[in-house]
C-alpha cells in the first residue's frame, strides 16, 4: 500500500489478529491485517460472507479489541487505553453504522440521532436541534418524530447514518449499510454516502457485498482467508 504522508490518517491498523476460541477450537478470523484510511477518503471493504468484514470493522470502530496488533485513531494508539478512554475516543472521532441498524425502538428518530450527543453530556434541546439538522441533511425532515418501527428499511438506515454523523466524526464505519435494501434504495443510500464524503469531508469505510457500489469508493480492499488485499 502506498503511504501518502501529506494527508493525515484518521485510522490506521497494524498487524491485526483476531481469534475466537470456542469449545477448545481456535479460529483465526483475521491474520495480520494492516490498513490506513486517510482523512476524507472513501474505502470499500469487500469479501465473502464469514470472511471477517464485520470483525474488522468492529476492531476499527473500537467496538472490540484485537487478539494482537493495534489500531490508531488520529495517530493515537488505542492499545494502552482503558474502556472509558476508548469509549470517549470512539464517541469523539468515529461514527458507526451497524449491519442491522441497532436503533433504539422506544426512541423517535430525532432522539436516536441525538443519543451520541447526550452521551457526551450535551444539553437535550441542543442535541435534538443538531439531530434535526443532520436528519434533514439525509432527507428525513418529514420523519423526525417517527419511531424505528414506523420507518422503512431505507429510512432506518438513513437514521442510523445520521446518528453516526451527528458528532461530526473524522471517519464513519458502515457495515453493509445497503445490505437489506432493494436496488433502488441501496443506490440512493450509496449516493448519500458519497455526498456525505464530499460535502463533510468525512472519511468512510464501507463494507459491502455489492461490487458495483464498491467500485464507487476511492479504494477497494478485499478480505480473503483472514488477509486483506488491495485491488
Ligand atoms: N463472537 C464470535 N465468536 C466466535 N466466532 C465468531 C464470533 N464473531 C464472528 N465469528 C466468526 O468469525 C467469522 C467472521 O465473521 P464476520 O461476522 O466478521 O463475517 P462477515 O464477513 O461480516 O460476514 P457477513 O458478510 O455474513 O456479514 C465467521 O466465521 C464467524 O462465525
Ligand atoms: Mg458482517
Amino acid at each position: 500500500m502506498t503511504e501518502n504522508l501529506s494527508v493525515p490518517h484518521v485510522l490506521q491498523a497494524r498487524n491485526l489478529v483476531k481469534r475466537y476460541t470456542e469449545g477448545g477450537t481456535t479460529v483465526e478470523v483475521l491474520r495480520d491485517v494492516s490498513l490506513h484510511i486517510a482523512a476524507g477518503e472513501m474505502v470499500a471493504i469487500v469479501g465473502a460472507s464469514g470472511s471477517g468484514k464485520s470483525t474488522l470493522l468492529h476492531l476499527l470502530g473500537l467496538l472490540d479489541t484485537p487478539s494482537d496488533g493495534d489500531v490508531e485513531v488520529d495517530g493515537q494508539r488505542v492499545a494502552g487505553l482503558n474502556e472509558t478512554e476508548r469509549s470517549r475516543l470512539r464517541n469523539r472521532r468515529l461514527g458507526f453504522v451497524y449491519q442491522f441498524h441497532h436503533l433504539l425502538p422506544e426512541f423517535s428518530a430525532v432522539d436516536n440521532v441525538a443519543m451520541p450527543l447526550i452521551v457526551r453530556r450535551e444539553k437535550r434541546p441542543v442535541a435534538r436541534e443538531q439531530a434535526r439538522e443532520v436528519l434533514a441533511q439525509v432527507g428525513l425532515q418529514h420523519r423526525m418524530e417517527h419511531f424505528p418501527g414506523q420507518l422503512s428499511g431505507g429510512e432506518r438506515q438513513r437514521v442510523a447514518l445520521a446518528r453516526a454523523l451527528v458528532t461530526r466524526p473524522g471517519c464513519v464505519l458502515a457495515d453493509e449499510p445497503t445490505g437489506n435494501l432493494d436496488r433502488y434504495t441501496a443506490e440512493s443510500m450509496f449516493e448519500l454516502l458519497l455526498r456525505v464524503n464530499k460535502e463533510f469531508g468525512t472519511a468512510l469505510a464501507i463494507v459491502t457485498h455489492d461490487p458495483a457500489l464498491a467500485a464507487l469508493a476511492h479504494r477497494q480492499l478485499y478480505i480473503e482467508k483472514g488477509k486483506l488485499v488491495e485491488s
